[in-house]
């Protein structure tokens, strides 16, 4: 059990870390993978080309007030057709690893059954490109987009989604496991669960506390089952699962809000990882938690496990919570960033490397944890576009300093392997839509014209040479 609630003052932040001292690559050891981080949905566009089906997304961002602007991914950064010239840009900012995910209803567009032969194709270019260029292709099987043939039939809710999921895996390992050895089973359950199924706010749209406890057992499931799969069809395979994972203060040390900040920190970054390390779920700290045995069919506790090689941790912010009675279930409420007065980014989340320092040393306690890969870490900002440059300074900040809060934790043993920044380029940010910037390269969503931004052109001089920043 991790036993790492801290009380802290809700300002805690980048004073812990030494944002000004230099590091360079090689800090992290000549072994460590350098990357970034893509989805499927955000970036590829094309959702009506080569037989795709729609996706739950497709029809979640076809209704009004759901997408910011009601923007829609139909085009999105049309990386079905310039996946080339990206992936170039990719290798020119010197990044050696590119992980991207599969859309599951350009290959199965009914969801199971009849595979779509052009679906495949397009992955096998795009895995080809990135091999001629020297860049490890690092694929996620499922980045949130369910073929919506799935989900009118319940979705995550439905326990045969563990079948469905089995069958896409099959199917996909056997035609990419030949050249691609690095995978990434589920991106962030917890969102599915939470926003997609819980709050609504995401695909499908759902909404209601009942919906949670099968879902997340389902995703789950899937997380173990998806490994076992492509340890049985890929050789040599290096077999990961993305958590998302935000280091919890309690707002005081009342015990009521050290209790709310145990239960937030058993929902936001114990609830996928413990079950899959034999631990169950983490109902000490959250009992309601124990309703998921009424989903659990004989055998579960062991399906549950899997014994991954590495352990994907996407970390953007630490979060403040203390206990509220307005807050049924939960009992428990984030205080927001913007009223501690701590720096903030555009999706108004608390900028705090030493977060990422904390969270790192709280998965290192798991001693079933062999490796870490930081597989999504990132900002958005207001970025101006100014006589063709964005000069993104506070991204730049942002990016040294959590790479030296890493490079610390790496420093006091935590196994960390890698990074991956999120992302490539702006893209198609969920209920946000286009409007939160995440890119180290800027698109103009119309002209689909690409610029580097100073954060990109920070990397490229960072991944390139010793000492920079
Ligand atoms: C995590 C998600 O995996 C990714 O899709 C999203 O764009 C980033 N967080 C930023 O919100």
């Amino acid at each position: 059990e991790i036993e790492s609630i801290a009380t802290q003052p809700a300002s805690a932040g980048t004073d812990q870390i030494d944002t000004e001292s230099i590091i360079s690559k090689e800090d992290f050891g000549s072994d460590f993978r350098w990357g970034v981080a893509t989805a499927a949905y955000q970036i590829e566009g094309a959702v009506n080309e080569d037989g795709r089906a729609d996706c739950n997304w497709d029809v979640f961002a076809r209704q009004s007030g759901k997408i910011k602007n009601r923007d829609q991914a139909t085009l999105a950064c049309d990386f079905y057709h310039r996946y080339e010239e990206d992936l170039e840009l990719v290798q020119s900012l010197g990044f050696k690893q590119f992980r991207f995910s599969i859309s599951w209803s350009r290959i199965l567009p009914d969801g199971f059954g009849k595979v779509n032969q052009k679906g495949i194709d397009f992955y096998n270019k795009l895995i080809d490109k990135c091999l001629s260029l020297d860049i490890e292709p690092w694929i996620t099987l499922y980045h949130w987009d369910l073929p919506q043939a799935l989900e009118v039939l319940g979705g995550w809710k439905n326990r045969k989604v563990v079948e469905w999921f089995a069958d896409y895996t099959r199917i996909c390992t056997t035609a990419f496991g030949d050249r691609v050895r690095s995978w990434i089973v589920l991106n962030e359950p917890m969102a599915v669960a939470g926003l997609g199924y819980t709050t609504g706010l995401h695909a499908p749209g759902k909404k209601g506390i009942w919906n949670f406890l099968p879902v997340v057992h389902h995703l789950a499931l899937c997380q173990a089952e998806g490994g076992r799969i492509i340890r049985d069809n890929v050789a040599n395979s290096y077999i990961g699962t993305a958590i998302s994972c935000s280091y919890v203060h309690a707002f005081s040390e009342s015990a009521r809000d050290v209790s709310a900040a145990k239960r937030a920190d058993a929902l936001m970054n114990r609830l996928f990882i413990e079950p899959a390390l034999g631990l169950g779920y983490p109902s000490d700290a959250f009992p309601f938690l124990k309703n998921i045995n009424a989903y659990m069919l004989e055998g579960d506790a062991e399906k549950l496990k899997f014994d991954f090689d590495f352990i994907g941790l996407q970390n953007y912010f630490s979060v403040v919570v203390k206990h509220s009675y307005l807050a049924p279930v939960v009992w428990l409420k984030e205080v927001p960033a913007k009223l501690r007065n701590v720096p903030t980014t555009a999706m108004g989340w608390e900028v705090n490397p030493d977060g990422m320092y904390q969270i790192l040393k709280q998965f290192e306690k798991y001693k079933g944890i062999k490796e870490i890969i930081v597989s999504e870490n990132g900002a958005a900002f207001e970025d101006v576009f100014f006589e063709n440059d964005v000069s993104d300074t506070k991204r730049v900040v942002f990016f040294q300093s959590y790479l030296a809060a890493i490079l610390k934790a790496k420093q006091d043993g935590v196994n960390v392997k890698g990074y991956f920044a999120w992302t490539l380029m702006d893209n198609f940010e969920w209920a946000e839509g286009y409007s939160a910037r995440f890119g180290l390269v800027f698109v103009d969503f119309k002209s689909q014209e690409r610029v580097v931004k100073d954060s990109g052109k920070w990397f490229a001089g960072f991944l390139k040479e010793a000492k920079t920043c």
